[in-house]
This record gives structure tokens, C-alpha cells and sequence, in this order.
């Protein structure tokens, strides 16, 4: 099997904690629910943009060559992930099941640096050139010594140089927000443990035509999702326990390729979700408890909350 482990963190420890519904936060009879749906005449929520650093770390390609990803391969990973956040109609982001939802959550390359100065919002850096005395096994600590922006103004994201051996294995990771959310325990450390942003194998850094079903650019939706606080559907793989989201049907075990199976509830489980191991070709989904979930986060968590108005958007 080529599929990469779960690299969750402390996968036993018991997620303890109030069980949210958060589908179902805004029942107050009189209050304003602020739905996710498109429904005509109701105020949609607000959209948030995200800044995006792109950290390219290569082994001295030329631009567009090898793991040095060309311009218009990073132009294109953002926007799939913005289609597939805005479940944009007439692009494989889009879907139309009856929990489906559009996050209103947008990502750009930043055109501000730390420090006011303009940017494309993507460096390139040499690690056949740039020692790092970090151990690599030390991932996010590792990859932050050759860049790391303020993560409470901008989402990190580098893609790792990894030779051709990993691919398919190694697809990507993510840290967890801070927060109160049920769950977010399972996630990986950030700050103040570590640095924190997202990891991406290059090969599956945007679309390609690498031999893998994983060449669609979804890799860094699913690990947004994870930034964001979402769990894998399975979570700590307990029935009663499972991603903390009440419209995402509870599965034990990870949901691997595009065949669908019957999870805990007897109910089919969602192929199409984000939030899985399936082929990036048969992913479309986030529903409206997950898009709940993740701009709670937004809304709420240190180093997420202040993304939305960054300097580094350039506003
Ligand atoms: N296994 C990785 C993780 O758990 C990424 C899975 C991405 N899936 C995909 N179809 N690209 O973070
Ligand atoms: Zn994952
Ligand atoms: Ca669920």
C-alpha cells in the first residue's frame, strides 16, 4: 500500500469536552443564525480572504524545473483550493449534495511582506545551497528555518523537496489551530510547540500530470482543512467520537480511494469529503458543520482570527 499513515497526533488520548453540535450552534428562536446556505433573502456571512506565503524549498532547479514549481503551477494550487472552498460551480470543486456548503473562506498570495515591503507572496529557496542544522525529522521546525512569516498574519505553506521515492507516500501535513473546538487535540502541534502552516510534498503541489491520484492539487485543500480545525472523518477512529461535525456520518477507519462504504451508522460514508485519504479526483466536498467548524476557528482562534485583515493582504 502506497497510502501515507495517519500523522495525527496523540491518536489515543481521549478527546474529552462538551459534544458541540456546532450544526446546530444557532438555535436561539429570535437570534440571527447567519446560515451558510445560499438561500435568496437571506444576508450571506461575510467572506474571508486568507494570506498565503508560499515557501518553495528546491535542490537548485531553475524555476518551473523539478521541485523549483513554476509560477503558474502555484497560481493554479490556489485556485483549486479556492474553488474547492467556494465549491465554485462548473469546476471540480463544486457539488451538489443536500449538506454541501460554500465555506466564504478565500485564499491569496500575499502582496505584502512582513515589514510593509511588496511581494509575490511565493520564495524560493535553495536547500542544496542554505544550511539548516535543524534535524529533518523535526518537520515543521525543520522547514521553518529556511522561512517563516508570522503566522498570526499569514498561512505558512511550504512544499518539501522530497525525492521521487516519496511520492504517493508522503502527501502533506498540517498543525492544528488553538483552540476550545472538541477534538483539536488530535491534531498536530503548532505554536507555541512549534512553528506552525502546512507541508506539502511538491509533487502533489498543485495539478500535474505525475503518475498518482493525488496530482489534482487536493492534497493542500485537505491539509487547509486541517489548519482550519478540521479532523479526518474518522477522528480518533471511535464511532461515538469521530470528527466532532454532526453532518458528516461517523466512520471507524480511514476512507481510502473512491469506493464508497457503509460507516458506523449504517449510513454510506462520504467519498467525495476533503476531510479523507480518497483520490483527489473524486473529492467536492465540505459541509455546512465542517464550514461551521472552520470559521469558528477563523472567528475565534489566536493566529487565525487576525488573518482576515492582514497587512500582507495589502488592503
Ligand atoms: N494523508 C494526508 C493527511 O492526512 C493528506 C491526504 C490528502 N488527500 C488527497 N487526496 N490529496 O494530511
Ligand atoms: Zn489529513
Ligand atoms: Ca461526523
Amino acid at each position: 500500500m502506497t497510502r501515507p499513515p495517519a500523522r495525527r497526533g496523540r491518536i489515543g488520548s481521549a478527546a474529552v469536552g462538551i459534544l458541540v453540535m456546532l450544526a446546530a450552534a444557532c438555535s436561539g428562536s429570535d437570534q440571527p443564525t447567519g446560515p451558510i446556505d445560499d438561500v435568496p433573502g437571506d444576508s450571506l456571512p461575510v467572506v474571508y480572504t486568507l494570506p498565503v506565503v508560499v515557501h518553495v524549498v528546491h535542490n537548485g532547479e531553475p524555476v518551473g524545473a523539478g521541485t523549483n514549481l513554476s509560477d503558474e503551477r502555484i497560481a493554479a494550487q490556489i485556485r483549486i483550493l479556492n474553488e474547492d472552498f467556494r465549491r465554485k460551480p462548473g469546476t471540480p470543486g463544486f457539488n451538489d449534495d443536500p449538506v454541501g456548503a460554500d465555506a466564504r473562506i478565500e485564499f491569496v498570495l500575499a502582496s505584502r511582506a512582513p515589514g510593509g515591503a511588496p511581494t509575490s507572496g511565493v520564495r524560493r529557496i535553495d536547500a542544496s545551497a542554505t544550511a539548516n542544522p535543524v534535524p529533518q525529522n523535526d518537520l515543521f521546525p525543520y522547514y521553518a528555518h529556511y522561512g517563516y512569516w508570522d503566522p498570526a498574519r499569514y498561512v505558512n505553506v511550504w512544499t518539501m523537496p522530497l525525492p521521487e521515492t516519496a511520492q504517493n507516500i508522503v502527501l502533506g501535513f498540517a498543525t492544528g489551530p488553538q483552540t476550545h473546538l472538541p477534538g483539536s487535540d488530535l491534531l498536530l502541534d503548532g505554536e507555541p510547540i512549534q512553528p506552525e502552516g502546512i507541508l506539502v510534498n511538491a509533487a502533489h503541489f498543485g495539478p500535474s500530470s505525475i503518475p498518482s491520484p493525488f496530482n489534482r492539487g487536493r492534497t493542500l485543500t485537505h491539509e487547509m482543512g486541517h489548519y482550519l480545525g478540521l479532523l479526518h472523518l474518522w477522528g480518533g477512529r471511535d464511532c461515538a467520537d469521530n470528527d466532532f461535525v454532526a453532518d458528516t456520518p461517523p466512520v471507524m477507519s480511514p476512507i481510502i480511494s473512491c469506493v464508497p462504504r457503509v460507516g458506523c451508522s449504517g449510513l454510506p460514508t462520504q467519498t467525495a469529503n476533503y476531510m479523507t485519504f480518497a483520490d483527489d479526483g473524486c473529492m467536492n466536498l465540505f459541509t455546512e458543520g465542517q464550514v461551521e467548524r472552520m470559521r469558528e476557528v477563523i472567528e475565534t482562534s489566536p493566529r487565525r482570527m487576525g488573518l482576515p485583515t492582514s497587512p500582507g493582504l495589502g488592503g
